[in-house]
């Protein structure tokens, strides 16, 4: 671990999805999905992760699960025991004890949870699976993370479709805790949801982070749920990282041209609407095709003759502030306002 206060450390991580065409399903080329990302997250931080859809957003939470598995790279975790292991060397057997370190929050808590199982064994079936709890101690164990996340206990014998859309995230998000992990994913974890639950469920991710010393990848194209609830942000483009930064920082004095344009698209939340998009011109690059360079380069508004020969690395310009930009430390940058 380079970073000693890290519960994670991703280096150099790829994921590519063969393209495969034909009768003979032969590859004809690779989908870049994630293409060699660096970052870490610190023990009960937030980092948020933002970018355009179909960036590798949530092939990157994934693959940190090991849920699929990554192309290349190292994942660093440390465990319970506070030992650092290596997840890509683990055996299925050391993949299941560690997925009670790390759990995934989905996106959709309407098609996650099995609608004909009831609530009891849908969150208890963590511990089930691990043989920690079963009969009174079970029921005990899901009471007590029914009341953790503020769902009433009596209700343990009911079923999926008897319970609101935030109730359902809160269901899944008591069985994500059911095993005691350390850290969190939640791609989307708010996104499906109505502003005013999305709050709810906002304040719930924070007050357990708080009570049980949790680190969060958060993972949202939402930027202003992204601006509320990250510590650091890491921006995304085309299976890149292109900038990393304390939250403020990355807000009022981006680095990269990217970043600045996602921030220029930021819209102004409307009350009841369900889902902000980030609108930004130019077409996204195809990342089983991408452009030479930096990827960025023909949306760019600062781009120069390097920007389309050379990719360029990914450095840390000031303490704590990676960007991936040629042109970084010429250009100024406009931010928003940071409240
Ligand atoms: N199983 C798969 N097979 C082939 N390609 C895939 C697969 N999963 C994802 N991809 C491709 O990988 C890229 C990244 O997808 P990913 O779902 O990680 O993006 P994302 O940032 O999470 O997007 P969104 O904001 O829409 O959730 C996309 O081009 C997508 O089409
Ligand atoms: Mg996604």
């Amino acid at each position: 671990m380079q970073h000693h206060n890290a519960v994670l450390e991703v280096q150099a991580m790829k994921k590519y999805f063969p393209i495969k065409k034909g009768f003979l399903k032969r590859t004809i080329g690779q989908v870049k999905a994630v293409d060699d990302v660096s970052f870490f997250i610190e023990q009960g931080e937030t980092f948020g992760l933002v970018g355009e859809s179909g960036c590798g957003k949530s092939t990157l939470g994934k693959s940190i699960l090991r849920a699929i598995e990554p192309s290349d790279g190292s994942i660093t975790f440390v465990n319970r025991k506070e030992e650092a292991v290596e997840v890509r060397d683990l055996d299925n057997k050391q993949l299941r004890d560690i997925r009670r370190d790390m759990q995934l929050i989905f996106q959709d808590p309407y098609s996650s949870l099995n609608p004909r199982m009831t609530v009891l064994n849908i969150i208890g079936e963590p511990l089930i699976c691990n043989g920690i709890a079963k009969g009174e101690e079970l029921k005990r164990r899901v009471g007590d993370l029914m009341d953790l996340v503020g769902l009433n206990r009596k209700h343990l014998e009911r079923y999926p479709h008897a319970f609101s859309g935030g109730q359902r995230q809160r269901i899944g998000i008591a069985r994500a805790l059911a095993t005691d992990p350390k850290f969190l994913v939640c791609d989307e974890a708010v996104s499906a949801l109505d502003v005013s639950i999305q709050a709810q469920i906002i304040n719930l991710l924070q007050s357990l982070q708080q009570k049980l010393n949790l680190s969060y990848l958060f993972i949202s194209h939402d930027l202003g749920v992204i601006q509320h609830i990250s510590d650091r942000v890491g921006v995304m483009y085309v299976g890149k990282m292109v900038e990393v930064a304390a939250t403020d920082k990355l807000f009022s004095s981006p680095k990269h041209p990217y970043t600045e344009a996602l921030l220029s698209a930021k819209p102004v939340p409307i009350p009841k609407q369900k889902r902000e998009r980030i609108i930004l011109k130019g077409e996204v690059a195809n990342p089983a095709n991408p452009p030479s360079g930096c990827y960025f380069h023909p949306r760019c508004l600062y781009a120069q003759d390097i920007c389309k020969q050379q990719a360029p690395d990914f450095k840390e310009i000031e303490a704590g502030h990676f960007v991936a930009c040629h042109m970084a430390k010429d250009l100024d940058l406009k931010g928003v306002k940071v409240q």
